[in-house]
């Protein structure tokens, strides 16, 4: 029993930092992201029709999908086949506070779809969104 509630415990606490490739793990987080927000974004060009359950579906799962990445970023994961710059450890303040205005704009769309009755509910949270992939991006990610 006791070893059982070492064990237990040990993983609890490795969890949220532990990935065998912490790289390909935020990586594989963010092509998700890619997809859910490319298929949002069909519906909100008009690309294909705007379907209110779909789209609060997919808000959700943005919603957890924004709470993923960011444990990733662990030390000595700058370096091998990554994107990230090295500012996301020398100034790990702003990277948090990119991930953290990020995460409220992705809350906040969940929100928005859940009670939307057409695109145009929906359009400029959409872009509000978007616009912190971008920002962290120009800032954090090399291209
Ligand atoms: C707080 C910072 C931050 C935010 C917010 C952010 N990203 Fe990124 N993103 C990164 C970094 C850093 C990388 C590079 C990761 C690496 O290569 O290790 C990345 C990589 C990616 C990649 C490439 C993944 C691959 O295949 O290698 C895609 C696609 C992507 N992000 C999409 C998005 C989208 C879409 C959003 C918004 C919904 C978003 N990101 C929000 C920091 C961010």
């Amino acid at each position: 029993m006791k070893k059982f509630l070492l064990t237990a415990l040990c993983c609890a606490v490795l969890a949220p930092a532990f990935a065998a490739d912490p790289i390909k793990a935020r990586q594989d987080v963010f092509k998700q992201y890619k997809q859910t927000v490319a298929t949002m974004g069909k519906m909100v060009k008009g690309d294909t029709a705007f379907d209110q359950a779909e789209f609060a579906k997919l808000a959700a799962h943005m919603d957890e999908l924004a709470q993923q990445p960011w444990q990733y970023f662990t030390p000595g994961s700058d370096k091998g086949k990554t994107d990230a710059k090295p500012e996301i450890w020398s100034k790990p303040a702003e990277f948090k506070a990119a991930a953290d205005k990020h995460k409220a704009e992705v809350a906040k769309m969940k929100a928005t779809a859940a009670k939307a009755t057409g695109i145009n509910d929906v359009k400029a949270q959409f872009g509000a969104m978007q616009q912190t992939c971008k920002a962290c991006h120009d800032q954090f990610r090399a291209d």
